[in-house]
């Protein structure tokens, strides 16, 4: 691979840039086709580049674009030190990574430890019956005279967690049959991903998200789960499971954060943890291991002011035990676009996938549309960090009718098709134009987009929004601009005003003040206060509801 040279224009010079971040999370499949083949590519990004910092983020997070068999839309990796072909080239990742910092970017891979490709070399060295290589995953004999699974384990994605070799043997797989999960057990596994964190450190890349970072270890004797109820990726998981944020992880990322701060200018983590609660989450963060995590309990707070208010206190509290900022995060490629989720009575909050949200006929996408708009600058206005999903500076919504026969989540495979899955949320990006595929590709693809795009995707894409004043981009735009202007924004603390039922207020100093408004009624602004932006149309000085405002005193 060449070697990008790394050019640090940006204003953000202080090494704790991380801890006020707004980075963007590029879902590289759907990203931009820079080629026509309609899959996402690095030409695309590259050629896109200039979105990003126009829309005024900080870095970037892309996610896994190694060479992959794509069971799991790239998190089933063969080769961790490459790039996927379909994606591009290594000499192209350089140059990517060179532009993005030119333009003040940084960037963040994703990393997957918690299990290979089944088409790894060392995956395919076990199924040949290298000894050594098989002590690299984790495999069991069956139970009974053999052919039983070793344990009750359930994959995430349904079905059992275990599949079985010709020779009789066991191997795990949390995920899908694809995602042979590795044994964090042996030195050799702990050495080769502290191999690759530095490779990619030495290619400039900043920092990485890391995927399952609660799941590498496993209880000894791998026992039975038992009939508990299992919440899967829908929420925490009990202390003590056999799987999930076992202590023993920690130790792992000590020896990443080592690492990482063996380089002059910081690299920083952040951690996709699944956890039951702060407590247990904040423990990721102590000083000696990763930097931040998501903070999904936010991502599952239902649109309600009291619910709101806890999770930001809890949050805050408990991330400040260990020194380590806040994140604030509204969807990702694994959950319904929050425009479709705050678009629905969802009260009780926690529901994220199609199959445990009320039906489509509850949705009113307007609705959540603008109570998206109202989010964001609540989530951008919170002390901390904060995620953006592609697509949501735009308002796209999850695209609920996909025709079976084009979707691609191995959880709708694995569980007869009764789990509907991720694909709705991982449409392509609509950039100009009026029909599919909406810049998307290059004129004369020679494929349609890898997910078929709807048509009503023409009143939302790149260029329609930039020239509407009123549009979501525009909001992002003009949010993100005055979050770097404003020096009580970003990092520091915040504190609660006294604000009617269901309205939630806070200032930040000096000389912020963000309102929201979830009463369902108008309400008065704050007096000695002037206007800087507004989720939506303010009548008559008061602020309607489902509506947040940003104001200077
Ligand atoms: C994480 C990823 C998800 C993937 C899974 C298995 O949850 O975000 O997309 O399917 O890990 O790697």
């Amino acid at each position: 691979m060449t070697l990008g040279t790394t050019v640090e224009t940006s204003p953000e010079t202080s090494t704790d840039w991380w801890r006020s971040a707004v980075v963007y999370q590029l879902y590289i499949r759907s990203f931009a086709d820079g080629n026509g083949d309609g899959v996402g590519d690095i030409a695309g990004i590259r050629a896109h580049l200039t979105h990003l910092r126009d829309l005024g983020v900080d870095a970037v997070w892309i996610n896994p674009w190694y060479p992959s068999p794509m069971a799991d839309a790239g998190y089933d990796v063969s080769d961790y030190r490459a790039i996927e072909p379909v994606f591009g080239t290594a000499e192209e990742a350089s140059a990517m990574i060179a532009e993005a910092h030119a333009l003040g970017l940084r960037v963040l891979l994703d990393i997957v430890p918690n299990h290979s490709s089944d088409e790894h070399a060392w995956f395919r060295a076990a199924l040949g019956g290298d000894t050594a290589a098989r002590e690299r995953y984790i495999f069991r004999a069956g139970r009974g005279d053999g052919s039983q699974p070793p344990n009750d384990w359930q994959s995430v994605f349904g079905g059992g967690a275990w599949t079985r070799v010709v020779d009789g043997a066991w191997y795990l797989h949390l995920f899908d049959a694809g995602q042979p999960d590795l044994n964090w057990e042996n030195p050799e596994v702990v050495a080769e991903f502290e191999d690759v964190l530095r490779f990619w450190f030495d290619r400039g890349v900043d920092g990485f998200r890391i995927d399952v970072a609660h799941g590498l270890v496993k209880e000894a004797g791998l026992p039975d789960v038992g009939d508990e109820p299992e919440e899967l990726l829908d929420g925490g998981h009990r202390p003590g499971h056999p799987f999930w944020d076992r202590d023993g992880v920690h130790e792992i990322y000590r020896g990443w954060r080592a690492v990482a701060d063996s380089y002059p200018e910081p690299k920083v983590f952040v951690a996709e943890a699944w956890v039951a609660g702060a407590e247990r989450l904040v423990r990721y963060l102590r000083p000696d291991e990763l930097h931040t995590a998501f903070n999904f309990p936010y991502l599952n707070t239902a649109w309600d002011a009291t619910s709101l208010r806890t999770v930001i206190d809890e949050s805050l509290e408990t991330y400040a035990t260990v020194d380590a900022p806040a994140t604030w995060v509204l969807s990702n490629h694994d959950v319904v676009r929050h425009v479709s989720r705050m678009g629905r009575p969802h009260g009780d909050g926690g529901r994220h996938t199609l199959n445990t949200l009320p039906p489509v006929e509850t949705l009113d996408r307007g609705l959540g549309t603008i109570r998206a708009r109202a989010a964001a600058m609540l989530m951008f206005a919170l002390p901390g960090s904060a995620y953006v999903y592609q697509g949501d500076e735009l308002g796209l919504w999850e695209v609920e009718d996909l025709p079976g026969e084009v979707r691609q989540d191995p959880t709708w495979f694995r569980t007869n098709q009764e789990e509907i899955g991720r694909d709705g949320c991982r449409v392509p990006i609509p950039w100009s134009g009026t029909e599919a595929p909406f810049g998307f590709s290059p004129g004369g693809a020679s494929a349609a987009p890898w997910l078929p795009q709807p048509a009503d995707f023409a009143g939302v894409t790149v260029a329609a929004e930039e020239s509407d004043p009123g549009s979501m981009l525009a909001l992002y735009r003009a949010a993100l601009r005055l979050r770097r202007e404003l020096p009580g924004l970003g990092a520091g603390t915040l504190t609660w005003r006294d604000a009617p039922d269901g309205v939630l207020a806070f200032d930040r100093e000096p000389g912020f003040t963000c309102v929201l408004n979830l009463s369902g009624a108008p309400v008065a602004l704050p007096e000695g206060t002037r206007v800087l932006l507004a989720s939506g149309p303010l009548a008559g000085g008061e602020l309607p509801g489902d509506t947040a405002v940003w104001l200077e005193r």
